[in-house]
């Protein structure tokens, strides 16, 4: 063959070479041999122990509420803010009942737990956004926002 056919020709061997070269080196050993079974082909099987073990951070409101605050679950659950899990104001707690890690949860009363969700984002050409926003530079800027609206029932005429 002529010259010109070959050294592309090697280029070519030696490109799929080095992919054949790097699999080797970078496919983890436990890759794909997991068996027969299509359904999950092609998987680590080590992650599935990994995600066995993975901690869960989060315990849910109900347990907040049926175990213990019950006052501020019924408070929120009649209130806008029914949607909004406990945890997502006061942070994860899943150890917080049982061995007290944290002791108390977090109680956030600045302004930026709520301007994360109530900041107006009035993009041009979409509609409204479902969660009503103040402009935060505007809205009673010297108070925190508890001062006025109580996080468990933001609605003012029922505080
Ligand atoms: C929208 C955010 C938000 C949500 C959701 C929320 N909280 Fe709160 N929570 C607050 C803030 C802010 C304070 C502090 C209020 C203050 O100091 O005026 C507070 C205070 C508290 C307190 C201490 C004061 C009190 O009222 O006794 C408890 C207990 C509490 N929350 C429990 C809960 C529970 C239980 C849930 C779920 C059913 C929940 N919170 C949902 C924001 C929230
Ligand atoms: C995780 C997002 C989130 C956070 C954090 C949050 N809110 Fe809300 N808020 C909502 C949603 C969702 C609604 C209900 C929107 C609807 O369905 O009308 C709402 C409704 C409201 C309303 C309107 C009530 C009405 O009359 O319609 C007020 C006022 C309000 N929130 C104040 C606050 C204050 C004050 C804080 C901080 C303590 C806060 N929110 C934190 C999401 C959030
Ligand atoms: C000094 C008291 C006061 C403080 C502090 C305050 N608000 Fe308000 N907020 C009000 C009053 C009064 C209204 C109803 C009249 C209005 O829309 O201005 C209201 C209305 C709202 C509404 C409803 C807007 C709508 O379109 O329905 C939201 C959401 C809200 N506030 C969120 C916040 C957030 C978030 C903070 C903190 C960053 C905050 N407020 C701080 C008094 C206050």
């Amino acid at each position: 063959m002529k010259n010109h056919v070959l050294r592309p020709l090697w280029v070519a061997i030696a490109f799929v070479a080095l992919i054949f070269l790097a699999r080797y080196f970078l496919v983890p050993s436990d890759f794909g041999v997991q068996g027969e079974s299509f359904t999950y082909n092609y998987h680590r099987k080590s992650n599935v122990q990994e995600w066995k073990d993975f901690q869960v951070k989060y315990l849910g409101s109900d347990v907040c509420v049926v175990e213990c605050h019950s006052e501020n679950g019924e408070s929120l659950m009649a209130s806008p803010h029914a949607i909004i899990e406990c945890e997502n104001c006061h942070g994860p707690g899943v150890d917080h009942p049982e061995t007290e890690e944290p002791a108390a949860m977090s109680v956030d009363t600045s302004r930026l737990l709520c301007i994360r969700c109530h900041a107006d984002l009035n993009y041009p050409g979409t509609a409204r956004a479902a969660i009503p926003g103040i402009n935060p530079d505007e809205h009673n800027v010297d108070s925190e926002c508890v001062e006025c609206h109580n996080p468990h029932n933001p609605d003012l005429e029922e505080m």
